[in-house]
């Protein structure tokens, strides 16, 4: 049985640059290489969740801008369901300027663009996508009121939450939190949440308190080469990293909760497995370049 997973989030065109260091103020440098990929947090989870075996509709918004179509396209492409996406005639498309130094560290900087003009308004409109699915999930690209019309909507349905708080803000609407199920934050985004500085097991099981006080019932801490935190009222653990070379870790906490959604039960009960195999597809995804470009699909994930 596959899952039906909704996304409400962003879309992006990403260009990224790689380049042995970023350069100084005032300083000219020649870059590597130069790609372009569908990116953007929504539409990388939602690629991710379908390349993973669930069933995606997205909800957001790109201009009418070429790039826009484009973007389009990439999804429907994917076959996911872009019912619930507007194309806003007055803004143009997401667009995130990425560099990938040696290191494999990124910086990125975004043009928000349609992603923050879509409005509860919209999320209204896609009703039905929302409450006929498993598992909703949203991001911080976008806007928190759409974000929170989507959960309300969602959980007046029984329909799962997962948040993923990123890019960070200091601080979640308590009705926001109130309305989410699972909550989704790397290292930085449970630090800058909770002020715990998050760097290995104990640190985030502090932090993952935090986030449970505050009625969350399920928080998963994404540690990078430290693995993944997990803790619910019943059982908490760290599930080590796999070992591998990174070249660019675009779109690895994306597709870590895309592959989530796409095959964790509902009733969470099998959530170690499920977050096995997210490992499993991040891993992929760092190893490659790119947003969209780098996610796998199911068949390229082996079983250990
Ligand atoms: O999480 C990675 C994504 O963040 C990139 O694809 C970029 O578009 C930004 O939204
Ligand atoms: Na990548």
């Amino acid at each position: 049985l596959m899952n039906k997973v909704t996304i409400v989030g962003s879309i992006n065109l990403d260009t990224t640059l790689y380049l042995q260091r970023v350069p100084e103020p005032g300083e000219t440098i020649r870059i590597q290489k130069l790609i372009t990929s569908g990116g953007g947090k929504g539409a990388n989870q939602a690629i991710a969740a379908q390349r993973l075996g669930a069933k995606v509709a997205f909800i957001g918004a790109v201009g009418t801008d070429d790039v826009g179509q484009q973007m389009l396209n990439l999804l429907r492409a994917a076959a996911i369901n872009v019912d619930g996406i507007a194309q806003l005639a007055d803004h143009t498309t997401g667009q995130a300027f990425i560099t990938v130094d040696e290191q494999g560290e990124n910086r990125i900087m975004i043009n928000a663009g349609a992603n923050t003009a879509f409005t509860p308004e919209q999320v209204r409109q896609s009703q039905p996508l929302i409450t006929t699915s498993d598992f909703l999930i949203a991001q911080f690209e976008t806007e928190l009121k759409s974000t929170l019309e989507a959960f309300s909507l969602a959980k007046k349905a029984g329909v799962k939450t997962i948040l993923n708080p990123a890019p960070a803000i200091a601080s979640i609407p308590p009705e926001l939190l109130a309305l989410t199920d699972i909550i989704v934050p790397n290292e930085t985004e449970a630090e800058i949440l909770t002020g715990v500085h998050v760097y290995d097991e104990k640190s985030a099981q502090l932090a993952a308190t935090k986030l449970a006080d505050s009625g969350v019932s399920i928080v998963v801490i994404t540690l990078g080469k430290a693995g993944v935190y997990y803790q619910t009222a019943s059982q908490q653990g760290l599930i080590p990293a796999l070992r591998v070379k990174a070249i660019d870790t675009t779109a690895a906490g994306d597709t870590f909760i895309g592959a989530l959604a796409s095959v964790l039960q509902p009733d969470f009960s099998n959530l170690t497995e499920a977050l096995l195999f997210g490992n499993q597809a991040s891993a992929i995804t760092v190893q490659r370049l790119g947003a969209q470009d780098a996610i796998p699909f199911k068949d390229e994930i082996t079983p250990d």
